[in-house]
């Protein structure tokens, strides 16, 4: 897949075959991860990696994640919590940029493992305080954002379809609205 195809038909997957991601492709996905821009290169993500069923069982057990709307995750093969850590923020004109560098290396993770034909769903909905004591984080992490990676089943689950309904998953704004060409008055 090229890169417009890529941007055109990923969407978030929520319901997991359980067949393993291969090492290289895991490792390739991290790599496309580390290789990402960051305001004055300072590179704050770091990034925890669960690839055992059993520890990411746990971890959703321990952690309150299944009693939340994300419960999906367990069933992925490979969960990624995507952190930061602040003594590696930028600061420019009073905004920090290392929600912005995480996020650029994340999202560059899940094309990449979408071109593998691995999908994942990004998370903001957690307890940082439960994951973080859980993780035993330095207190200088701060935790940005999670997703499972695994191949999509087939079925989805009445649940996961209602997600995406709930969230107009497909509904994107036209370019009028968002874009404006500039012209000096
Ligand atoms: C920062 C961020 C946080 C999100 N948090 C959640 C979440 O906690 N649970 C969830 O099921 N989906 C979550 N999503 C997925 C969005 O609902 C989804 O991206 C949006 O509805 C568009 O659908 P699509 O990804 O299928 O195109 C999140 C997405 C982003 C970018």
């Amino acid at each position: 897949m090229d890169i417009q195809e890529l941007i055109q038909s990923r969407y978030s997957v929520r319901d997991f075959r359980p067949d393993p991601i291969p090492e290289a492709v895991l490792q390739e996905i991290l790599e496309a991860g580390r290789l990402a821009p960051s305001a004055q290169n300072r590179q704050p993500w770091r990034y925890i990696v669960f690839d055992k069923p059993e520890e990411i069982r746990i971890l959703t057990k321990k952690t309150g994640l299944i009693g939340l709307s994300n419960f999906f995750i367990k069933d992925a093969p490979v969960v990624i919590i995507a952190c930061a850590d602040l003594k590696k923020n930028t600061r420019i004109n009073g905004k920090d940029y290392y929600l912005v560098d995480t996020a650029i290396s994340f999202q560059q993770m899940i094309l990449t493992a979408w071109q593998h034909g691995i999908g994942s769903c990004w998370m903001a909905a957690f307890s940082e305080a439960l994951l973080a004591k859980y993780l035993g984080l330095p207190k200088s992490w701060k935790i940005v954002a999670i997703s499972p990676f695994g191949y999509p089943k087939e079925d989805k689950t009445m649940y996961s379809k209602f997600l995406s309904a709930m969230s107009k998953s497909k509904d994107r704004q036209p370019l009028e609205q968002i874009v404006q060409f500039w012209k000096t008055p």
